[in-house]
């Protein structure tokens, strides 16, 4: 698309006066423009800025100062100065300050008038039999009138007059005019001089090829059926537009929807659960000791009212065996799981708590389902909570990307398959796992991401193959169960180019008008 196609019919119109004036070497003005192209002042500085930006024209912007003529001085240039007046009053006699007002000056004059005066030693002053004060001319006074004032010289000049152009003598008596009344006033003014760049003299000749382009389509104008056989001028559509600071969804949330879309798109269903769970659901149930560090106060948030919720008691009465004897106590003797030992305790399994990892909704789906669902697929992208301070890597409430694939035929290899995928998605191309622990998986392992910005692997989750420890009480039988589970905030902060992950919730408007646009 050449330039030609692009130029507006604001552009097309004043376009020629530029060229025709190109032998002014002077360039032209925009109210000279106004004048030739009968265009309003906007229009014209709309099509210049826009023959500008399209690199046809170069605008020379010139601010000068221009010196008028103020109320007073309007009146001074046809009276005189007032201290010129009052010298000529006294000249031959004295003369008291009530006799100069009834001569027509005002007393603000000749107060102004006998400061004047009196500096350049014009005039002496006493008072007379009525206390009032009396004004009498010197010698250097007669000899002041005689030649005419560099002020009173100065007011007979043409105004507007450019300060940059003053004469050292005008300079001095605009200075001293200044700091009186209302004499003179300054004025800035802006010009813009324009000037047509070498690559439009390259197009100029085309010019008369292009006739005026639609610009806008009407509702007439397709009832008429008028536009078609006119042209439609092209617009670039990678020029500069003002920033609106609409409403819009948390860039938080975009990721999120993004990250549904992808277990959607891969045939997973979605899971929920509450945020308060018992410690039976969240823990017990994924045989997680009743003495395991994790559960402690400094760790998870408890809650207190209520502070306990309700256990399914066929379900108790089998994790209390696992958890007390392991698989010998469910009567499946073929692998050697014997269990943490110690008594089992149900208070402890009552205790209600915020969700600590969404792994919770996990075992909670897997309590629902039959034999004839298999295999199934299932995810969720939801809040968890733990008790950690809040610090540059760490928030003590986010979001977990969890999923399970429950399959009589997956495997181990499977597992990593389905990381790799997601976080190819997300826009990581190396993925490796590390051996890990859990307590609900075995063989467990920690996923990292390579972060090219900072050459380094980060640690993004934990996954595994739940135990049978887990599944049997739960499915009544063992099957393969892939699970993971992933920390959103720390997944997406790199797409950021954020250094601290509160930046995600800080809520500074900054950061929610410029930061990116997620990844749709
Ligand atoms: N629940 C673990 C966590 O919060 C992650 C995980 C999920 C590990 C599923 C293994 C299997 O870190």
């Amino acid at each position: 698309m050449s330039v030609l196609d692009e130029l507006t019919n604001l552009e097309l119109k004043i376009l020629p006066i530029l060229i025709n004036n190109e032998k002014n070497e002077k360039g032209i003005n925009i109210d000279n423009i106004i004048f030739q192209s009968g265009l309003k002042d906007i229009e014209v500085m709309r099509a210049v800025q826009w023959l500008s930006n399209k690199n046809l024209v170069t605008l020379n912007e010139k601010i000068d100062e221009f010196i008028l003529l103020d109320v007073n001085g309007k009146e001074y240039v046809k009276t005189g100065l007032p201290e010129i007046r009052i010298l000529n009053l006294i000249k031959d006699s004295e003369k008291s300050v009530s006799q100069l007002i009834s001569e027509g000056i005002s007393m603000e004059e000749i107060n102004i008038s006998i400061g004047q005066l009196k500096k350049n030693l014009s005039i002496t002053l006493s008072k007379n039999d009525n206390n009032e004060l009396v004004l009498f001319i010197t010698e250097n006074g007669k000899k002041f009138l005689q030649k005419e004032s560099l002020e009173q010289k100065f007011l007979k000049k043409k105004f507007p007059l450019n300060i940059n152009e003053l004469l050292p003598e005008d300079k001095f008596a605009f200075d001293s005019l200044k700091k009186r009344k209302q004499i003179i006033s300054v004025e800035i003014k802006k010009t813009i001089t324009i000037f047509i760049t070498e690559n439009c003299k390259k197009i100029s000749s085309d010019l008369s090829s292009v006739s005026n382009k639609i610009e806008k389509l009407t509702p007439e104008m397709i009832k008429s059926g008028s536009y078609k056989d006119k042209e439609f001028r092209s617009f670039d559509i990678s020029s500069g537009v003002p920033k609106y600071n609409y409403g819009k969804k948390h860039f938080v949330n975009d990721a999120i929807d993004y990250v549904k879309k992808i277990f959607l798109e891969m045939g997973f269903t979605e899971m929920k659960g509450s945020m308060v769970q018992t410690s039976m659901w969240d823990l017990d149930s994924l045989f997680v000791p009743q003495d395991h560090p994790a559960r402690e106060m400094q760790d998870t948030f408890y809650i207190k009212d209520p502070s306990e919720g309700k256990l399914q008691k066929d379900y108790i009465s089998k994790l209390k065996k696992v958890h007390e004897n392991g698989l010998f106590g469910l009567n499946k003797n073929e692998i050697d799981s014997r269990g943490w030992g110690g008594k089992f305790s149900e208070e402890i399994a009552k205790k209600n708590l915020l969700r600590t990892h969404t792994t919770v909704i996990s075992a909670q789906t897997l309590a629902q389902l039959k034999d004839s669902d298999f295999p199934a697929k299932f995810f969720s992208v939801d809040k968890v909570y733990r008790n950690e301070s809040l610090d540059q890597k760490h928030l003590f409430e986010f979001h977990q990307v969890e999923g399970i694939v429950i399959d009589p035929n997956a495997n181990f290899t499977n597992l990593l398959g389905y990381l790799k995928e997601f976080f190819k998605k997300m826009g990581y191309d190396d993925v490796r796992i590390r051996p890990a622990h859990f307590p609900y998986t075995e063989p467990s392992a920690e996923v990292e991401v390579y972060i090219k910005e900072t050459n380094t692997w980060i640690e993004l989750g934990g996954s595994g193959v739940f135990r049978p420890e887990v599944v049997i009480p739960l499915l009544g039988k063992d099957i393969p169960v892939l699970a993971w589970g992933l920390g959103l905030e720390r997944i997406i902060v790199p797409y950021f180019g954020f250094r601290d992950i509160r930046l995600l919730y800080n809520n500074d408007f900054k950061v929610l008008r410029h930061s990116k646009k997620w990844m749709m």
